[in-house]
């Protein structure tokens, strides 16, 4: 068969990224701007600077991929761009551009789901084998999936309030740590306890989360011990958090283990980068004999390639999308 090459773009938050992937699994270029110090600066994204800033950049971005792949758009097979879920004004900018050159060049257009992406980024270092439990663990996401097939999805359970992303950044935001919280937050909880009491999420006969309680409970225990002109101590609060945070997760596959008899764990999103939810995983799979991927940092984040490999099984099928794609700012994988 002929290798297949596909552009693929992604701008659905606050970076701008673009790939060349080969047959969905093999990066020959990435190229990736983050607007993260911009943002810091607010204590989070602003939607209005964050399109402006996709569009200032998005053709640096497409010259420097196409430079480091040694390629021109002529010689891509498809154009792939995230269309949904994410910041609608961001959305567009990559959307627009994927229109645009799809049409200049005469290019078959693929639309991909961004949690979609974060999931087939698996297949950039491993290759995915079904059916597997799917963990999406994001800024915006907290989901629990099994999948039978590629595309083919079955909701065990999800977040029924705050994702646990959302929660590390605004428990990040009251003890004072810059944007985005999440890695701030696991680095001070390498240094602390559990020494805090926080309650527990309660959502034990189902698969689903809810990191809401967990962060207002953070935010009381700071009010109040603040006003009674107590020191928090920081790091032993993010460790308490954390551990709180995660072991909902791990309870949850644990679950799905012991119900499904699945054998294989694949993890997704931002908040995959955290290695202590990788040891803890690691140590549940070992429980259960059963295999675990995670993609490497660079790949956890926001980034096209992920974008690319999960295009790539809709360019077997030819599942193209018209000229007129639109984005969709909410758009669910099931
Ligand atoms: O997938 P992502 O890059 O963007 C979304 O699609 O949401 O995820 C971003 C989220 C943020 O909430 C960030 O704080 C969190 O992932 N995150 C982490 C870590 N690295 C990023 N959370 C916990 N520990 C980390 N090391
Ligand atoms: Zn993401």
């Amino acid at each position: 068969m002929m290798d297949t090459y596909i552009l693929a773009i992604e701008s659905s938050c606050d970076e701008t990224s673009m790939a060349v992937v080969k047959n969905g699994c093999e990066v020959i270029a990435l190229s990736i701007t983050t607007q993260m110090d911009t943002h810091a600066k607010y204590g989070g994204v602003v939607p209005e600077i964050a399109s402006r800033m996709h569009t200032e950049a998005i053709t640096f971005v497409l010259e420097d991929c196409l430079e480091k792949a040694q390629m021109k758009l002529e010689d891509m097979d498809a154009i792939a761009v995230t269309y949904a879920p994410g910041l609608t004004g961001s959305l567009m900018v990559g959307v627009e551009s994927a229109k645009i050159l799809a049409l200049m060049y005469h290019k078959p257009l693929i639309a991909v789901n961004h949690l979609i992406g974060h999931i087939y980024a698996n297949n950039l270092e491993n290759n995915m084998e079904y059916p597997l439990l799917a963990l999406i663990v994001s800024g915006g996401h907290t989901e629990l999936l099994v999948m039978e097939d590629d595309y083919k999805f079955k909701r065990l359970g999800e977040t029924m309030d705050d994702a646990i992303g959302e929660a590390y950044d605004k428990v990040a935001r009251v003890v004072g740590l810059p944007y985005p919280g999440g890695p701030n937050i696991e680095k001070l909880a390498r240094m602390g306890s559990h020494t805090y009491f926080l309650p527990k999420p309660v959502m034990d006969d189902t698969y689903n989360f809810s990191y809401s309680g967990l962060k207002s409970a953070v935010i009381n225990l700071v009010h109040n011990e603040t006003q009674r002109g107590n020191d928090i101590r920081k790091e032993d609060l993010a460790r308490t958090f954390q551990d709180i945070a995660i072991d909902e997760l791990v309870r949850k596959v644990d679950k799905a283990f012991k119900n499904t008899g699945i054998k294989r764990l694949v993890i997704a999103g931002g908040v995959s980068a955290n290695q202590y939810l990788k040891s803890e995983m690691s140590k549940l799979c070992q429980k259960y004999d059963a295999e675990l991927l995670i993609p490497r940092m660079l790949y956890c984040t926001d980034n096209a390639a992920m974008i690319g490999a999960a295009a790539y099984p809709k360019y077997l099928r030819k599942e193209f999308s018209s000229y007129n794609l639109e984005v969709s700012s909410s758009a669910d994988i099931v």
